[in-house]
């Protein structure tokens, strides 16, 4: 070991004491600032770590929200690839995003011939159609989604029906996101539809030849009066739409006016087609018919009550008409109609026992007998129908 003599101590010792105080100058002057960078840092360290917590919240939340629209979107997909509707989507510039397996099948184009030409279902829609879709899209934009049927020509050049939704996506902002369209096939339905539709028609059409025959046997046995109850028929249909009675309604009052007269095929043709004055018993042969008319309709199912309408022809407002001597509101509107066809044509024709009388003769009997023998809003319908509307006596 050293030893060092007295003096080298006191070297050292006033080395140590010179270092000592540098120490403690040098502390004494950068410790207040060395302090403060401390503090600093130890403010920032927090704050990263504050920020690093809020990233790592973010970032959770992002991962759970993305797993959700994963799992949403997983689900959607599972229930669009095995719809036998074809869904699809498309973005703001029209391009599929998604179209359902199902296109291939019902139109004969695949997902990648939608996916590659954004206008192929527009273009596939019948021509006569597009009009309508185009239409409905821009509806589906503005307003809210609904459903429109329209033809589609397949690959194959088969046509489909197609009932046809689209709806407009918007995100929460606002902003257009783009269309989700659906397709169901309801060709089946629509030939079913189409079907029942000419069938019905072809009913209809032999209902009123039936009809027809009917009248024209009719008047087979009363040539002087050919073509009374066709016209009464028609003036009696005019006079039901000028009403306002829709349109079955009409229908049955226009039939009803072919039908009336059938129970004059009871009355001897002699007695029919004798001109001069008829006898008390002649007279009540002939208003027998209304009630004849009843006897032989009310045997047929007609959607409107024709037998009534028939046996009521004759009555008046008053009650002086027959056979029941029904008044007002008892007799039926379609009967009180058919009253004034009937006048009319009746005094405008041609008669065994005279001359025809004209439309305005006819008209002004009408007028007489408006509110006591015959409705007032009746009269009032024929009257403008012949004077203002032009509506002329059919031939
Ligand atoms: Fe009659
Ligand atoms: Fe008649």
């Amino acid at each position: 070991m050293n030893k060092l003599s007295p003096h080298e101590n006191d070297r050292e010792s006033l080395c140590a004491q010179i270092v000592g105080l540098g120490d403690q100058t040098l502390r004494k002057s950068y410790f207040p600032q060395l302090q403060k960078q401390i503090e600093e840092l130890k403010k920032a360290r927090a704050a990263e770590e504050e920020k690093s917590a809020a990233l790592e919240i973010m970032i959770r939340d992002l991962r759970e929200s993305r797993a959700q629209t994963e799992e949403s979107e997983r689900k959607f997909r599972t229930l669009a690839d095995f719809t036998n509707d074809m869904e699809y989507w498309t973005g703001p510039d029209e391009r599929i995003i998604y179209m359902s397996p199902s296109c291939e099948p019902l139109t004969g184009y695949s997902q990648g011939d939608f996916a590659a030409h954004p206008e192929l279902f527009e273009s596939i829609v019948h021509p006569d159609d597009r009009s309508l879709l185009a239409i409905h899209a821009l509806g589906a934009a503005l307003v809210e989604p609904h459903c429109v049927d329209l033809r589609i020509i397949t690959r194959q050049g088969l046509t489909r029906w197609f009932a046809h939704t689209c709806q407009a996506i918007f995100a929460e902002d606002g902003r257009w996101l783009g269309l989700r369209g659906s397709n169901r096939d309801i060709t089946k339905r629509k030939v079913a539809e189409d079907q029942i539709q000419r069938y019905s028609g072809q009913l209809e059409s032999a209902f009123m030849h039936t009809v027809l025959v009917a009248m024209n046997l009719s008047e087979l046995r009363d040539p002087y009066t050919a073509g009374h109850e066709r016209r009464v028929g028609e003036i009696a249909r005019a006079i039901a739409n000028e009403l306002g009675l829709d349109e079955n309604r009409a229908k049955g009052v226009e039939v009803a006016g072919y039908l009336h007269d059938l129970g004059k095929m009871t009355i001897p043709a002699e007695i029919l087609t004798r001109p001069g004055k008829l006898s008390a018993v002649e007279l009540m042969l002939i208003r027998g018919h209304a009630q004849a008319s009843y006897n032989v309709l009310q045997h047929a199912e007609f959607p409107w009550p024709v037998a009534d309408i028939a046996l009521q022809h004759h009555e008046r407002l008053d009650g002086s008409g027959y056979p029941q001597g029904l008044k007002g509101e008892q007799i039926l509107l379609e009967a009180r109609i058919l009253a004034v066809a009937d006048v009319v044509e009746a005094m405008a024709s041609h008669r065994p026992y005279r001359p025809p009388l004209g439309i305005e003769q006819a008209l002004a009997e009408i007028e007489r007998g408006c509110g006591s023998l015959y409705d007032p809003a009746v009269v009032e319908v024929c009257l403008r129908l012949f004077r203002e509307k032009g509506f002329k006596l059919p031939q």
